[in-house]
């Protein structure tokens, strides 16, 4: 099967696995996992599962978030479609917005009263905020002194588009605000056996600066321990670092590089593991391509 086209993103999304698209695809196709469901724990710009339903080669996807203005995004983009882009089309890109949305950030819960609003925060902040970090500084600083300017990043007319196309998948996505590590244990308990998950957790090194929500390494320790346990089938990506080496030391590891969306990290190599029997590729534990350097240069073009 030829590796489908990604789905154009309305968020810049640091980490985002765009290229992991592939690897997921060749881990379907080898376990036979057409007929499943798609859990992403961590779904951030969801790019993967959503690029999957997308190309109709996965017919359900569930996303969970536990940042609120993220969750609320996906949610806005399936349920308030039209709210959310006649908010985009609006709003005036400008450090005064800047300073309003910002307030969103304070919330550590979604409410239901204001879900789109929400939705825009995440939007705005990502679209002019440096590398799309939700809590970092505009772009062209606070004064505006620098070349490039708070909105350079904000084209409303793509942006509503992708979201409109995005939305049309709505009966085939879930979204759900929570907690990964509760989500995946309660799913280890119950029978799971319709489902997948492609589990991307925040960074071990540079979670903190990419991510408000984001692992100690107690919660890094506590994923292995559940996913050590889980009775479906999984596949992991990892920022490569000893530690987690070593707490996935009996699963099935490969190495994978690939650049990323934002400056920081770049050109990281990338640990993939599985709980699966069979290898990913044809050798175990070394360094495997499955990204054709034509979807690279796709994947960079496309890129922010
Ligand atoms: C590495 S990113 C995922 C990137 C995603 N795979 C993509 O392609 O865009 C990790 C995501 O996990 C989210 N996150 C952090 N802590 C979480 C938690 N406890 N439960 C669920 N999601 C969490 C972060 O907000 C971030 O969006």
């Amino acid at each position: 099967m030829s590796t489908p086209n990604q789905i154009e993103s309305p968020l810049r999304y640091p980490g985002s696995k765009a290229t992991f698209l592939n690897v997921v695809l060749r881990f379907i196709e080898t376990h036979n996992l057409h007929e499943k469901e798609i859990v992403e724990p961590y779904a951030g710009s969801g790019i993967v599962s959503l690029s999957l339903v997308s190309a109709g080669i996965i017919k359900k996807a569930i996303l969970i978030e536990r940042d609120p203005l993220i969750y609320a995004f996906w949610k806005s983009v399936f349920e308030h479609t039209d709210t959310l882009s006649s908010l985009i089309e609006k709003v005036n890109v400008n450090t005064d917005t800047w300073h309003q949305l910002k307030n969103y950030l304070q919330y550590d819960h979604p409410n239901d009263l204001y879900i789109p609003d929400l939705a825009l925060a995440c939007l705005f902040l990502n679209r002019t905020n440096f590398s799309g970090i939700l809590h970092s500084g505009p772009i062209g600083g606070r004064d505006q002194s620098s070349k490039y300017k708070i909105d350079c990043r904000f084209n409303k007319e793509a942006i509503i588009s992708r979201i409109q196309k995005i939305s049309l998948l709505r009966h085939s996505v879930s979204v759900v605000f929570g907690d990964a590590l509760q989500y995946l244990h309660a799913s280890s308990a119950e029978n799971s056996g319709n489902r997948f998950f492609y589990v991307d957790p925040p960074y071990f090194k540079q979670g903190r600066k990419l991510y408000r929500y984001n692992y100690k390494i107690v919660d890094h320790k506590r994923l292995a321990d559940i996913l050590r346990n889980a009775n479906f089938p999984w596949i992991l990506s990892y920022d490569k670092h000893e530690y987690i080496e070593l707490l996935y030391d009996n699963f099935i590891r490969t190495h994978q590089s690939f650049r990323y969306t934002t400056k920081i990290p770049k050109n990281e190599n990338e640990l993939v593991i599985t709980n699966m029997r069979t290898p990913l590729s044809g050798k175990e534990n070394q360094l495997t391509t499955f990204i054709s350097k034509a979807n690279l240069s796709n994947f960079l073009n496309a890129s922010e």
